[in-house]
């Protein structure tokens, strides 16, 4: 293991049942639906990769980038659109896929501006929540896991983009970001 990891929150068995899980109860929501999934970059990237080989439906995907975060462990609130979607969103069934709703600042963001492109509906997916410290009130249509007020990385989620690619998610050292 990883020498900056406290403890391992989630093993990577854990998470790929979870998400097959979650993989199937979308593929039984979105029969017939005109389904498009966004991943937020670039958190969300190794959840995505996963969630949408696990739904057994036509779907199309675009990627978006956002930034809330500096290199800190705390949210700024101020979120910065880096790259836009490529693809129209027009009667579109929308889900968002996210690696963690922390605050939800991001969230909310997000949601409220690609619902003013004709979406005919938007519904968030997220691998955690972290119900804690949300200060916008949203709450997930999917979720994979509930973790407590601890600061994770790996299977995408960075330290200052360091770590995304461990392929379980674990708890980090406080050493690490409290010098
Ligand atoms: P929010 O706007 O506060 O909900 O922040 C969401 C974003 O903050 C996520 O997409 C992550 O990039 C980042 N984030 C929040 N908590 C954590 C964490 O525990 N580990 C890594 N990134 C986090
Ligand atoms: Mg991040």
């Amino acid at each position: 293991m990883c020498d900056d990891i406290e403890r391992v929150l989630l093993s990577e068995e854990e998470i790929a049942a979870k998400v097959k899980e979650l993989g199937a109860q979308i593929t039984r929501d979105y029969q017939g639906k005109n389904l498009m999934m966004v991943s937020v970059l670039k958190g969300s990237v190794v959840f995505m990769a996963d969630l949408m080989r696990a739904i057994d439906l036509p779907c199309r995907i675009d990627f978006m980038c956002v930034s809330s975060y500096g290199s800190g462990s705390s949210s700024s609130g101020v979120v910065k659109i880096i790259k836009d979607l490529d693809i129209d969103l027009h009667n579109v069934d929308l889900l968002i896929v996210e690696d963690i709703l922390d605050s939800g600042k991001t969230l909310h963001y997000i949601t409220k501006l690609l619902a003013e492109r004709g979406t005919a509906s938007i519904r968030i997916a997220t691998l955690l929540d972290k119900p804690e410290r949300r200060v916008v009130p949203l709450s997930p249509d999917y979720c994979c896991f509930s973790v407590p007020d601890e600061f994770v990385v790996g299977y995408g989620l960075d330290y200052d983009e360091q770590y995304r690619n461990l392929p379980y998610i674990g708890v980090l050292k406080r050493s690490v970001y409290e010098k």
